[in-house]
């Protein structure tokens, strides 16, 4: 079993190698967060973006929505349709013991937003997470029982919503007969999801997010909701005993964050933040909003390291330091470090020995810092992949 991990603040290209190491055998699981989150893919110079399906859909015959995963049905029934149009017909299995994203939630996400100003995709994770753990979450299955009416009263109630939006909500979870004539969706119990897992020949936990955003480790408030690292998966998918023999780190050679909090390495002003935003196209892809940028950060990076306990790590978007006279580095000690850029064009280096010089002094000194560095992405496609043994520490 493989986990994909954000070892950032989210957006580090997990999507790219859960894509590059599932193959058509592959359960790809999205075990936390919701349709907050969005990876872009690219496939044969194609661009897909998702939000709540994992990445795998577009290579794998079956892939899953369980754990702490928030579920807004009138989004994942876009995504299925989108995925449908583009071509891909994978298995999804949905588990019945996902909280729904209602529009109270979302509605509530907007108002509290204006006054925490946390900067949230106001998908309606945060308040969907609170019915949750204030035990009033509507799940599919509660839907699938004929319990939502009071349930959602009762959070009305709880919450002094007005009335007058009650049909709205009710509404909402009248979708869940629209996914289930989608051919390829299976509700399933958590006692089947789990035995499914438990069969499979390859699994990959994909997150969602990233290490920083995590809501107990992270900056906090200025983070998601739900749980962002590895460890969580266990707890969440209820499995004591899982054994996540691959335990992959994603991060960038520069750090970009959306919404607000603290941010060390930030890049302010100048011609380098433009540089990363237009060449690394960092924009959300569910929001639009320009991503912030920064130098990386290994500090932060070996913390992520560290809570995550990763096995190897994935360096993506090597390619967009490209054109970088030059890069700075915040190393672990909080001291910051220059190095010479590159000119060469990347994108069609197969091997390690390939990159420039001042590549590979670079890529030596953040795996020195954080080892081990097994992936480097050198573009959007799945063959721009170098994956590599060990590299030397120097
Ligand atoms: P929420 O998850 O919508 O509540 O947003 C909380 C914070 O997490 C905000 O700063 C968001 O921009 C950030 N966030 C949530 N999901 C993602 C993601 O997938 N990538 C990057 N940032 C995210």
């Amino acid at each position: 079993m493989i986990s994909i991990t954000g070892a950032q603040f989210g957006d580090e290209g997990k999507g790219k190698i859960t894509d590059y190491l599932s193959t058509s055998d592959t359960l790809v699981v999205r075990w936390s967060g919701g349709p907050n989150a969005g990876h872009t893919i690219q496939v044969e110079g194609k661009q897909y973006k998702l939000k709540l399906i994992p990445s795998g859909a577009l290579r794998s015959e079956e892939v899953m929505i369980t754990g702490n995963c928030l579920i807004d049905l009138g989004k994942l029934i876009e995504e299925i349709s989108y995925l449908k149009e583009e071509g891909f017909t994978p298995t999804i299995i949905v588990d019945t013991n996902c909280s729904l994203i209602l529009p109270m939630h979302k509605m509530q996400d907007q108002l509290n937003d204006a006054i925490l100003n946390i900067g949230t995709t106001k998908s309606g994770i945060g308040p969907a997470t609170a019915s949750f753990v204030s035990r009033t979450a509507i799940t599919i299955q509660d839907v699938m029982n004929h319990d939502e009416k009071n349930k959602i009263q009762t959070y009305f109630k709880l919450h002094h919503i007005d009335e007058q939006y009650f049909d709205e909500n009710i509404n909402e979870t009248k979708k869940l007969i629209s996914l289930m004539e989608f051919k390829n969706v299976v509700l399933l119990k958590r006692e089947l999801i789990i035995d499914i897992i438990k069969n499979a020949k390859n699994v990959i936990f994909e997150g969602a997010q990233g290490t920083m955003l995590d809501i107990n480790h992270g900056t906090y408030p200025y983070c998601t909701s739900t749980p962002c690292l590895a460890s969580a998966i266990p707890y969440v998918m209820g499995i004591g005993d899982l054994q996540i023999k691959r335990n992959i780190g994603v991060f960038k050679p520069y750090v970009t964050r959306v919404g607000n909090g603290d941010f060390p390495t930030e890049i302010l002003d100048g011609p380098v933040k433009e540089h990363l935003q237009s060449i690394g196209k960092e924009v959300g892809t569910n929001t639009g909003r320009i991503r912030r940028v920064g130098w990386l950060d290994l500090k932060a990076l070996k913390r992520a390291q560290e809570l995550n306990n990763f096995t190897e790590l994935a360096i993506v978007k090597l390619d967009v330091l490209t054109g970088l006279k030059t890069i700075a580095v915040l190393d672990t000690f909080g001291d910051w470090w220059n190095f010479e850029g590159w000119e060469e064009d990347i994108t069609n280096c197969k091997s390690f020995s390939d990159l420039p010089e001042n590549a590979r002094v670079f890529i030596l000194f953040v795996n020195y810092a954080i080892k081990q560095i097994k992936f480097i992405s050198v573009g959007p496609n799945r063959e721009q992949t170098i994956e590599i043994k060990a590299l030397e520490n120097k």
